[in-house]
């Protein structure tokens, strides 16, 4: 093999890994039980700057961040991966709040929310926005967080 054909061949190889490598090994680390929720790890610091901090088990999360401004609307929702729940607002300034992991077999980052009804599209389940159960293979509800409300400040107790 002349040296140029031996240099594109070797080229060729560094550039396919680089262009799939990376995340290709980034999308097989991500798994869906990989989110560490900070209140697993008791983890109190956490910046403000992510438009919520953690006091003991409570979730003080502020609707003006940018991170969480979708909630002040009726219908938006948010999986906040970090808190491992998901974040929905049911109209007349409701906001609930239920864990992400699935009772089915823990999935917690494939919801959609569509006509009022989290889908876990791990395997199919549906769930209320109450957090009833409506559709298998899950059998049980979703678990869901007391939720409290000051104006933009939304407390969640998990
Ligand atoms: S983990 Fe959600 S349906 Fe299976």
């Amino acid at each position: 093999m002349n040296k140029r054909r031996k240099f594109l061949k070797s080229a060729g190889s560094t550039a396919l890994f680089t262009s799939l490598g990376s995340s290709f090994f980034i999308g097989c680390s991500t798994s869906e039980e990989a989110i560490n929720p900070d209140n697993n790890n008791n983890n109190n610091n956490v910046s403000p700057d992510n438009g919520y901090s953690l006091d003991g088990g409570n979730y003080i999360i502020e609707l003006n961040h940018s991170n969480f401004s979708i909630l002040k609307n009726t219908g938006g929702w948010y999986r906040f991966d970090r808190g491992g729940m998901l974040l929905v607002n049911v109209g007349q300034n409701i906001i609930r709040a239920f864990s992400s992991s699935c009772p089915h077999a823990g999935c917690r980052t494939s919801w959609r929310y569509t006509n009022n009804n989290f889908n876990c599209t791990c395997h199919g389940a549906v769930f209320t926005n109450e957090g009833t159960v409506i559709s298998g293979p899950a059998n049980s509800d979703l678990e869901s967080y007391n939720v409290t409300r000051e104006e933009d400040i939304i407390t969640v107790s998990t």
